[in-house]
């Protein structure tokens, strides 16, 4: 598998994994809208790598653009980042959700089918577990959603998987990621989220940059080591390589699986939020706040899978996570 489609390639996750990809000798094509992106990440990229990323502005949703771009370059293999990722704007527009996440998998998978594309790799969440029933979370724990977000998330990977059974040349490989954080170590690519940051680590780090007040710590009554949160948190270098460990697999033994990318360690919020103070001697002032809607208590992964079958497994510590955070933040500022 030579040429590889990335749906999302300007992304958060879906750039650090293009670098990983061109660096392994893969060929990448990425397709974005850019509605949460830039195009200047391909310069980044093609400078970090010295490889060139053909990339595309162009919609997953529009069939005939994609088929277009998966035909003219023989594409062997997707891997589809691209979608809406907000949990709380996932519920207040459900059908903005449905119609972009869905609609952009079914667009893949025809044109996939089309061109004889011989695996797609999905970004699948934890999310997909709902309120774990025990710890660590194996790929076998029961699956629920609690919102449209979620939802999206688990109707994909049944899509997926019922493509497989109908058409079981093509492989699938769903991942379900844990918390990802940090960023390359040249800083020039990270996340960049707009407006007010949904997620833990960009709100630490506009915290400390001083962009944001106070960090609210959501809960210090949850049944934890300190009472607050507690998550898997996984550098995204160790995530993007995931996907090539992945791409790497199917190669040598075609099928559907379901991987979670975790790294086995739970960290609360507390315990991340000072280990980010002291690693890079900043401050963070933080309040408690009353638990957010719809937060679990604790969350990590067995990573044990992964491990076996695509002899991956994450290498990052917490305090690589927070430093690289940290400088990425620094050096990219702050997205309005
Ligand atoms: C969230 C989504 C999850 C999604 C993931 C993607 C929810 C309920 N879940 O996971 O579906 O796959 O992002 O990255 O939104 N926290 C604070 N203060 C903040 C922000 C967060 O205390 O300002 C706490 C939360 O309460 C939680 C932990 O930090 O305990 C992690 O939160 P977050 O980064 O939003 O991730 P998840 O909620 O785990």
């Amino acid at each position: 598998m030579k040429n590889i489609l990335v749906t999302g390639g300007a992304g958060y996750i879906g750039s650090h994994t293009t670098v990983e990809l061109l660096e392994s000798g893969y060929n990448v094509i990425c397709v974005d809208n850019f509605s949460n992106s830039s195009e200047k990440v391909f310069d980044v990229i093609n400078d970090l790598t010295g490889k060139q990323c053909t990339w595309y502005n162009v919609d997953v949703c529009n069939i005939e653009e994609l088929n277009k771009i998966v035909a003219a370059h023989d594409v062997n293999c997707a891997v589809h980042f691209a979608g809406y990722k907000a949990v709380g704007e996932s519920v207040e527009f459900p059908l903005m959700y449905y119609q972009n996440n869905i609609n952009s998998t079914l667009s893949l998978c025809e044109v996939c089918l089309k061109n004889n594309v011989r695996s797609i790799i999905f970004s699948s969440s934890a999310t997909v577990y709902g309120p774990p029933q025990y710890l660590p979370l194996d790929e076998k724990h029961s699956l629920s959603a609690t919102n449209p977000y979620g939802n999206c998330k688990l109707f994909i990977e049944q899509i997926l998987k019922d493509v497989n059974v109908a058409h079981p040349a093509l492989n699938i490989a769903l991942l379900r990621y844990f918390n990802p954080v940090g960023a390359h170590g040249s800083y020039r690519l990270g996340e960049r989220p707009k407006g007010i940051p949904n997620n833990l680590m960009p709100y630490i780090c506009q915290t400390a940059l001083g962009v944001r007040q106070e960090l609210r710590i959501f809960g210090n009554d949850y049944d934890t080591i300190d009472g607050t949160g507690v998550r898997d948190f996984i550098h995204v270098v160790d995530l993007a390589k995931g996907h090539v460990a992945a791409i790497k697999k199917m190669e040598a033994d075609p099928g559907c699986f379901v991987y979670n990318l975790g790294t086995g360690n739970g960290t609360s919020v507390l315990e991340l939020v000072n280990t980010f103070m002291e690693v890079n001697g900043v401050d963070v002032p933080y309040v408690i706040a009353s638990r957010r809607v719809g937060d679990i208590a604790a969350c990590w992964a067995n990573p044990e899978a992964a491990k076996e079958h695509l002899g991956w497994e994450a290498q990052y510590t917490i305090e690589d996570m927070v430093r690289d955070s940290w400088e990425a933040q620094k050096a990219l500022g702050v997205c309005t």
